[in-house]
């Protein structure tokens, strides 16, 4: 079948403003829009620029606004979606060239909520022991793959952009309720300011646009609540 592609193309040296380029596209109806942009910069204009790196939804590069939900280009099939398909950088982040946007924003929100274990008691001899209950307490939080389709669908996030947004909630939720760590109390007075979890209206976008499946809004809650507990 052929494919009506429309992608919002932007290269700011030669461009005063985004524009929609249209391409039509040869796919069978399981291809995935991944494997259509692939077509267009291998067979119709390699200029095309876009990120991605496992095609398998494990990498999380390459989000994109497409027929107007933040889904992964890899996951998405053309069967899902129809024949009339289009394609836009994800929203609210300043836009790098065509469908490659500047994550520095992102990735230094989520650095901000110290997305790692801290525990400074000595090193056992074999692991640090968590009983399976402790690791499900967690589990659904490990699951990210940073690719952002859920802070970049937040319309708190594109109000505020200061908003430390759910992707650097849930990194922290995965720490803060793990039993082996020791630096949840500065992660929830990270998140107990201005700009944390009480800038989230729980507008559930972020869990709808999930390719995780992750419960997003939920980890949003449970970490508002262990603030509220601890009373940060
Ligand atoms: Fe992507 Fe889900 Fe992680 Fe958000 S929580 S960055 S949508 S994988
Ligand atoms: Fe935004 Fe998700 Fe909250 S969409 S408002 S972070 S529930
Ligand atoms: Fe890795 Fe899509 S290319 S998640």
């Amino acid at each position: 079948m052929q494919v009506d592609l429309r992608v919002l193309r932007y290269d700011p040296e030669r461009d005063s403003k985004p524009y929609w380029a249209e391409y039509l596209v040869e796919s069978g109806p399981m291809e995935r829009v991944l494997d259509l942009l692939h077509r267009v910069k291998w067979e119709q204009d390699g200029t095309l620029t876009f990120r991605r790196s496992c095609a398998h939804g494990v990498c999380g590069s390459d989000a994109m606004l497409i027929n107007g939900r933040n889904r992964l280009a890899c996951k998405i099939r053309v069967d899902q979606l129809g024949r009339r398909i289009s394609v836009a950088p994800l929203p609210g982040l300043p836009v790098v060239k065509d469908l490659v946007v500047d994550m520095e924003d992102f990735f230094a929100k989520y650095r901000s909520v110290r997305p790692y274990l801290v525990n400074e008691a000595p090193l056992p001899a074999r692991e640090r022991l968590q009983s399976p209950q402790a690791r499900a307490r967690y589990d659904d939080t490990t699951k990210c793959i940073l690719c952002a389709a859920c802070t970049t669908s937040c319309p708190s996030f594109w109000a505020q952009k200061s908003y430390v947004g759910p992707a650097a909630i849930v990194n922290a939720h995965r720490f803060v309720f793990d039993s082996r760590d020791e630096a949840a109390q500065e992660r929830l007075e990270i998140l107990a300011d201005k700009d944390g979890v009480w800038r989230c209206r729980t507008v559930f976008n972020c869990t709808d646009a999930c390719p995780r499946g992750i419960n997003i809004t939920q980890a949003i809650l449970e970490v508002s609540a262990a603030i509220v507990e601890r009373r940060i």
